[in-house]
């Protein structure tokens, strides 16, 4: 089969607009990747996409409208649920996709025999255009081969469907870069299946609560059900291999640097480039998220096509806003593989030990002495006004745990979560990756901006398991009974009060056994300073 490349002009949209009248296929762009598409409402027709892109059957297809009325006009719906308005009006048109209860107009073969069915109304006027002279909705999943990242130019459509397809049309580099957002309002909260340039967050405002589908950030056990079909499959893979890799910009390029040059390709920021010896292929800038979704599709595909790269290393994203989009698509085409790097362009020290011992004086003399430090109880607080953490945590104890506004009150939180070991080891395990990602962060930001030693300070550095990704751990004790008496004069409470509170703590054996170093404060103020001091110099 020959594959034309139709230009945007009005004849050649209007023959577009034939082939996909009478039952054929025309790849066609949008402002998020082109779409391969086809009359929705034509069984047949649909069932020659999956052919063309060697897609398996049960994954349904996006269907594409120009107005909301097209809702109605070709009856594509039992129902138009009032969440699903409110999101169309807010978010139509654009990358956008709402999967609704379908009518039985739409045929099995497009919703991949679900009874649902997934719409959206793009802004890319091309796309609007073909939409309407074709007269009939079109089922469109990306103009890609099953597996591949989805296109973002005309040319990256030929480049896999050149001679399976009749046409392409032209309609220059896709805005967003990544597929549309995909929610659906068919649970009984609606659930975001996959994440793009409408984030999670702008989803919240308009709607309320919004749950996210656990597909999007993990690896689906295996049996375990997807509740969009599209997320069990391997993704966005280009035929070299990839890894995510995680840690500052530093350890970054010193581990890409260790790897064969002529072989390796990696995709980074542009700040990166000139700290490489390997192919580079930049995503943009280090904060620039639009940018970075804009560029990775055409980057995984032009590092797969420098000759004699078979591996592919990426900097791995964050997951709030846009960028959770960007990781997503990311950790698929990796497999699930992330690499995480650290200690290449710090050291971290862990400062831990009971309350009352004198840990934070310690950590003040570490700070005098040159130490960057990373307190963990602002980083626990900080992660508690995560969207992502908040979620979780509604979902394990309850609304009861939230303020009027939405917010997490943390005393509601500690009297339900502390009430029972079984809770406060769900509240552990939903907290602690949290402020694990927050707090390597934050120790990139520090390394960014000149830090070369940091001394993260946490009261239960070992308990959490933060010990474990530190250099160094150092803990300070002291004698039970002088821990005593600075809890009752420091907090001001009563002896029995600071004794329970004593009594929840690890004992100095404890202590002993995951520490490299002890900071024993039993004498003098100065003595201990003293002490601590030697101890910073030592560790610098
Ligand atoms: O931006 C986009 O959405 C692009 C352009 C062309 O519009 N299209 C696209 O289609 O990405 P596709 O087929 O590659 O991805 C459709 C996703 C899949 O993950 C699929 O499982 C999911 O949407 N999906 C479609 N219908 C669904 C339904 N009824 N229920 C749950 N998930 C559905
Ligand atoms: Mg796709």
């Amino acid at each position: 089969m020959n594959t034309r490349l139709l230009t945007n002009s009005k004849e050649d949209i209007k023959a577009a607009a034939e082939i996909l009248k009478n039952g054929g296929l025309a790849a066609i762009p949008t402002e998020t990747v082109y779409g391969l598409a086809a009359d929705a409402l034509n069984a047949s027709a649909v069932s020659s996409i999956f052919e063309a892109k060697g897609r398996p059957s049960d994954n349904p297809l996006i269907v594409h409208i120009s107005s909301i009325d097209d809702i109605e006009k070709f009856g594509l719906v039992r129902e138009f649920p009032k969440s699903a308005r409110l999101l169309a009006e807010k978010f139509w048109p654009g990358p956008l996709t709402i999967v609704m209860p379908k009518s039985d107009l739409v045929p099995k073969e497009t919703t991949g025999g679900l009874d649902s069915v997934a719409l959206r109304m793009p802004s890319h006027p091309v796309a609007r255009e073909i939409i309407k002279a074709a007269g009939c909705p079109l089922a469109a999943p990306s103009a890609n081969l099953s597996g591949s990242p989805s296109p973002t130019t005309a040319q990256h459509v030929l480049a896999d469907m050149r001679g399976r397809i009749p046409a392409v049309v032209e309609g220059g580099s896709c805005e967003v870069g990544l597929e549309s957002t995909v929610i659906t309002v068919c649970t009984e909260i609606p659930t975001v299946l996959r994440p793009g340039k409408v984030t999670l967050e702008e989803l919240r405002d308009v709607l309320g609560q919004v749950n996210l589908s656990r597909a999007v950030l993990e690896e689906l056990k295996e049996g375990e059900e997807a509740a969009s079909p599209g997320m069990k499959y391997k993704h966005y893979s280009p035929k070299a291999r990839v890894y995510l890799v995680k840690g500052s910009d530093m350890a970054f390029s010193c581990y890409v640097n260790t790897k064969e040059p002529q072989s390796t390709a990696a995709l980074c920021y542009d700040s990166d480039v000139t700290a490489l010896h390997c192919h580079t292929l930049s995503l943009g800038d280090k904060n620039d998220f639009e940018a970075q979704a804009h560029n990775l599709f055409a980057a995984l595909r032009e590092a797969d096509s420098i000759e004699g790269v078979d591996t592919i290393y990426v900097r791995c994203p964050g997951t709030q806003g846009l960028s959770m989009a960007l990781f997503n698509r990311l950790i698929r085409a990796a497999g699930f593989q992330v690499i995480t790097l650290r200690g290449e362009g710090y050291r971290l020290i862990g400062l831990t030990g009971p309350t009352g011992s004198g840990k934070s004086h310690a950590s003040r003399v570490f700070a005098q002495k040159g130490f960057a430090v990373v307190n963990a109880d602002e980083i626990a607080h900080k992660a508690l006004t995560l969207p992502e953490c908040i979620e979780k945590l509604t979902r394990a104890f309850g609304k009861e745990i939230l303020s009027p506004d939405g917010s997490v009150c943390r005393k509601a939180l500690g009297s339900i979560a502390f009430s029972s070991e079984e809770n406060t080891q769900k509240l552990n395990e939903i907290t602690h990756p949290v402020i694990a990602d927050l707090c390597e962060e934050e120790f990139d930001l520090l390394c960014s901006e000149g830090a070369s030693s940091i001394v993260l300070d946490a009261p239960t550095l070992i308990e959490s398991g933060l010990h474990n990704i530190c250099d160094r751990v150092v803990s300070v004790i002291s004698p039970a009974q002088t821990r005593l008496e600075r809890i009752m004069a420091r907090d001001g409470i009563t002896r029995e009060k600071a004794l329970e509170r004593m009594s929840a703590q690890q004992d100095d054996e404890f202590y002993k056994e995951h520490s490299q170093y002890m900071l024993t404060n039993d004498t003098s103020l100065e003595d201990f300073t003293e002490k601590a001091e030697k101890l910073a110099e030592e560790l610098l």
